[in-house]
């Protein structure tokens, strides 16, 4: 081991690495890393003692402020445009799935399950626009998926998930919905509108710290998932929201961008969205991964 300087101290903490305990190959691998990166980030800064407390008090501040209504790390992630990346590299996009993007941490389990078609409006505002949201659900050979659980929430026309805003119903703007036999899937919301991330607390201070502002553009959140097929967790896009092209969590992708148009009276909504998602099979993933 022998005694630490500026110039072997990577070394010789990395070679303690399973020195008094079982370290798989992928515990080494992640840990040999995220030493060699952050000593290096340490040198290239010259990190102050200052500077290293003050961190070490943000990342205490950020724990205290999470809970299950508050995920702060992933906010945090998000800003560093950490979850997106992560998530690029564990969904590559593969022939003709759609793309996934950011899970956020505005998710709710347990959504309520709703029929086909049926409304997750439970407050209405009077700024809201109502939009029949509809598509098909397909495989990699465009044949519709019937049966696939379809899980939906975005935020209220006044910018806020119902968890964060004591004046909105308990699961608002949230559903779980299933394809029919046709692959085919419904349900009636409203036109997402663009919102500020929470910028209170540690959130705030990193958006500062780094001089950017928080807005998302209006999308609404899908996780689709049906046994056999690789899950997707994505949102799609309003193509007339401000900052589509300057997400403060860098989660916009073109293929995820689609269109309101004006409704037709069976709608019985101000305005339709159409939008069809493509799932991968494990069979076709199995495949990919044997090549
Ligand atoms: C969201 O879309 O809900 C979201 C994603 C990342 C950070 C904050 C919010
Ligand atoms: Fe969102």
């Amino acid at each position: 081991m022998g005694i630490v300087n500026q110039d072997n101290i990577t070394d010789v903490v990395i070679q303690s690495l399973g020195r008094n305990g079982d370290v798989t190959d992928r515990q080494r691998e992640i840990m040999t890393s995220l030493i060699k990166h952050i000593h290096s980030f340490v040198k290239e800064v010259k990190l102050q003692h200052h500077e290293f407390l003050e961190a070490c008090a943000y990342l205490v501040r950020a724990g205290k402020l999470s809970s299950d209504n508050r995920q702060e790390f992933i906010l945090l992630a998000d800003i560093l445009g950490i979850e997106v990346l992560v998530d690029m590299m564990t969904n590559p996009v593969e022939g003709n799935a759609s793309e996934s993007t950011v899970l956020g941490p505005f998710y709710r389990e347990n959504p309520p399950v709703l029929p086909k078609g049926a409304s997750i409006i439970k407050k209405h505002f009077d700024n809201e626009e109502t939009a029949y949201y509809e598509g098909y659900i397909r495989d990699a050979a465009g044949k519709g998926i019937a049966g696939v659980t379809i899980d939906v929430w975005e935020d209220a026309p006044n910018g806020i998930y119902e968890n964060l805003d004591p004046d909105q119903p308990d699961y608002n703007l949230r559903g779980r919905f299933e394809t029919d036999e046709t692959g085919h899937y419904a349900f009636v919301g409203v036109r997402p509108v663009p919102y500020p991330i929470p910028e209170d607390e540690t959130a705030g201070e990193l958006l500062r710290f780094m001089g950017h502002h928080p807005n998302r553009p209006g999308h609404m959140h899908f996780i689709i998932s049906k046994d056999g097929y690789r899950p997707l967790i994505s949102q799609i896009y309003d193509a007339d929201s401000k900052w589509l092209d300057d997400d403060s969590v860098f989660a916009v992708k073109e293929s995820l961008i689609g269109k309101f148009k004006p409704a037709q009276p069976e709608h019985g909504t101000d305005l339709h969205f159409e939008f069809d998602f493509a799932l991968k099979s494990e069979a076709e993933l199995a495949s990919v991964a044997a090549e």
